[in-house]
């Protein structure tokens, strides 16, 4: 067990427990991909701005990260690093976590190894399923962490949310046709009642660039939760050609002393 698994084990007991649990929701898929390097650095462009603020990667450097992701040292410290740290530091925020606590009514984990413990579709559905919900504290829900205390951070780019037939099941129960609450004389079935409703007009992206957001920045967690990932499959083909290369000499080896026996 590697040190990044052991400490994503000790941090995110309690997520576990969630992780277990049943989610009543059709999943959209989500595959990582480490060589994409602009869809890395756009996700961490996202992260900074809209997550940093709350959660904190501590067990990760921007310096690390600057070369991993192939981002130059001063465009780094100009653009990314707002808190006045040093290159070499660790990404810790300023908040103190009791009065998080106090303003979310729980603290904001650290995500530097949430990837390895959610996984990268539960975190890209995650990100995608917040909707307004009035009965809860900071007005929103969310399909993936039902009640959880994260206010929506990527409101201004995604726009409203709704649950489809919120306000609408009365024309259904008296046996009218469903209707779209947002979209008028749209009409639709009971499964997509329970699906979610963008206001268009209300985010900054569409949903498409929303979309690619999200992909980015859950990516790019992925990458956090084990940075060396992409150095060792690197390597990893390095070894392979190294293997081939070696049984070419073998044979050719073995074949002068086949000669010499016979
Ligand atoms: C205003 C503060 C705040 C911002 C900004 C914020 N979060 Fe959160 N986040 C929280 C809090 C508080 C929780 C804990 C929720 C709970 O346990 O109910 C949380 C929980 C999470 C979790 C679930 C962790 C787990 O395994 O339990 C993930 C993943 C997450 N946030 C990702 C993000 C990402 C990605 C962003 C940026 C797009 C972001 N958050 C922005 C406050 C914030």
């Amino acid at each position: 067990m590697n040190m990044r698994r052991l400490l994503a084990v000790l941090v995110l007991l309690p997520g576990l427990a969630w992780a277990a649990e049943e989610i009543n929701w059709p999943m959209e898929p989500m595959e990582p991909d480490l060589q994409n390097t602009p869809s890395l650095q756009n996700g961490y462009r996202l992260y900074v701005n809209y997550c940093m603020g709350c959660h904190s990667l501590k067990f990760q450097r921007y310096e690390r990260t600057a070369d991993d992701l192939l981002i130059p040292h001063d465009v780094m410290l100009e653009n990314i690093i707002f808190t006045g740290q040093k290159i070499g530091e660790q990404m810790t925020v300023a908040m103190a976590p009791e009065l998080a606590k106090n303003w979310f009514g729980a603290p904001p984990p650290d995500l530097t190894m949430v990837e390895r413990v959610r996984g990268a579709e539960w975190i890209y559905n995650y990100l995608k399923t917040f909707y307004i919900d009035p009965s809860r504290p900071l007005g929103v829900n969310n399909k993936v962490f039902p009640n959880v205390a994260m206010p929506h951070a990527l409101l201004e780019l995604q726009g409203i949310q709704r649950e489809g037939c919120k306000q609408v099941p009365k024309i259904a129960a008296n046996g009218g046709e469903m209707r779209d609450p947002l979209v008028p004389g749209k009409s639709i079935t009971e499964e997509q009642c329970g699906l979610l409703v963008l206001e268009e007009g209300t985010g900054l992206y569409d949903a498409k660039t929303f979309d690619q957001a999200v992909y980015d920045i859950t990516n790019f967690l992925h990458y956090v939760g084990d940075p060396s990932r992409a150095d060792r499959h690197r390597i990893g083909g390095f070894v392979l050609i190294f293997l081939v290369i070696l049984w070419v000499f073998t044979w050719l080896l073995g074949r002068e002393y086949n000669k010499a026996v016979r």
